[in-house]
């Protein structure tokens, strides 16, 4: 007997699929937006230049010569695609290089590289827990790290974002769960740019007995003097048990990577289904990783680090300035046992509702800025909110011509649409 059920059919009925037509056919739709020109601060979209405001390439490595060189070389020597797994016929000298500069920078034992970032979180978790386990997240954490618990069948707990409080009420209940412990979390949250209160979060995986995972994707080359991530920078890096970072940001490339004990880093090399089933990345991928690596650990890396926090605060300051309601720096505890504010490179301004959102992007778009545009579920309902984000190559004048367009994209259409929310709200 046949089956009735097409599988298909949901689709014509799926409240996404109508709003991103609607969206599309009204012209506001802010994803998918063709790009023609490298990731640089100033960016060719549809014809036209656009500041760039929303891209994770932090350092502006992407479009440095010595890493595009990297790219280069890795080319010639090992081609366009290594066609297999890194088990097989997929590791090259330069994966096992940038394994150990990766260990060395994190200070860890050992450190794998993965294909991308998301198959680092789904074969790392989906590997160490399994049905009867228990993955205790942060409700904010990157889809990554849900879909590796997904994977394990381990029990997910969520607590509230950034609440150790409520962390430690999950991992009462997970200590009755009667199995192990994972507390995941990221380390700067990809939309809003916070930062995890690692100091705490870590005692309590002490007292507790929880093995911690900090997801670094957007911390590493962005926070601590060796850029290695919130980790480094609240100096928690012994009391942080696997360290997971991708190249898809400030290391200007594509790929992911785990460092930890030897130990653990070798049974996800023989275990981790994300690992094994799927190709090695391409070699100009990893050659541009290593490079903007060694970028990174050099002497200029310190400048570029500290290069673009200090547009992050431009950018904060000038928007706040103008009456927009930007997220402030999260504050935390430091590695000295002190409250520290620590800024990120994303500066998000908040802007409430779906529509608002997307059509103030539209504004901004269509007077020379791009940013990003986030909803729910990547944030909490009715917050959505325009991420933007700086590179260490935005110089002053190009952060300046950004403010100004958003002062007059704001008076524009707070005329017309009423006001928009203002510092504090
Ligand atoms: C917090 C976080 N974790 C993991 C990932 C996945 O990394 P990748 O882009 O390398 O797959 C991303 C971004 O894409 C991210 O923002």
């Amino acid at each position: 007997m046949a089956t009735s059920i097409d599988v298909f059919a949901k689709i014509a009925s799926n409240e996404r699929m109508a709003q991103l037509r609607a969206a599309r056919e009204a012209g506001v739709l802010p994803y998918f937006r063709e790009v023609q020109s490298p990731a640089m601060p100033v960016v060719e979209m549809e014809g036209q230049p656009r500041i760039m405001l929303g891209s994770n390439n932090y350092l502006g490595l992407t479009g440095d010569e010595r890493v595009m060189q990297g790219a280069r070389d890795a080319l010639a020597r090992y081609g366009t695609g290594l066609t297999g797994s890194r088990l097989l016929n997929g590791t090259t000298a330069l994966h096992l290089e940038l394994e150990a500069e990766l260990a060395e920078w994190m200070g860890t034992e050992a450190a794998i590289v993965f294909t991308t970032g998301h198959q680092a979180n789904l074969a790392t978790i989906g590997t160490l827990l399994g049905p009867g386990d228990t993955v205790v997240a942060d409700a904010g954490d990157h889809a990554s790290l849900l879909d590796g618990a997904l994977q394990s069948r381990a029990k997910l707990r969520a607590f509230r974002h950034n609440r150790p409080d409520k962390l430690e009420v999950a991992l009462q209940k997970a200590a009755r769960d009667g199995s192990g412990v994972l507390v995941v979390v990221d380390g700067v949250f990809s939309m809003e740019g916070d930062v995890a209160p690692l100091w705490e979060i870590a005692e309590l995986c002490a007292r507790y007995g929880a093995r911690l995972m900090v997801d670094e994707a957007h911390a590493v080359g962005v926070l601590g003097e060796r850029g290695a991530g919130t980790a480094e920078l609240l100096g928690v890096e012994d009391r942080v048990d696997l360290r997971m970072g991708t190249f898809s940001k400030s290391l200007a490339s594509c790929g992911g990577f785990v460092a930890g004990d030897s130990d653990v880093v070798e049974f996800l090399r023989i275990q981790s289904r994300a690992f094994l089933f799927t190709a090695s990345g391409v070699p100009a991928a990893v050659g541009a990783a290593l490079a903007a690596l060694r970028v990174i650990r050099s002497p200029e890396g310190r400048d570029l680090l500290a290069r673009v926090l200090a547009n992050a605060r431009r950018l904060n300051l000038g928007l706040h300035e103008l009456g927009f309601s930007v997220v402030d720096p999260s504050a935390v505890t430091g590695a000295s046992g002190a409250r520290e504010t620590v800024i990120t490179p994303i500066v998000p301004v908040r802007v409430g509702e779906d529509w608002k959102c997307v059509l103030l992007w539209r504004a901004l778009y269509d007077a020379g800025v791009f940013t990003n545009v986030a909803l729910h579920p990547a944030v909490p309902l009715d917050g959505a909110l325009l991420r933007t984000s700086v590179m260490a190559t935005h110089d002053d004048a190009i952060l300046d011509r950004a403010l100004e367009v958003f002062a007059t994209v704001k008076r524009e259409f707070e005329l017309e649409h009423g006001p928009l929310p203002g510092p504090g709200e």
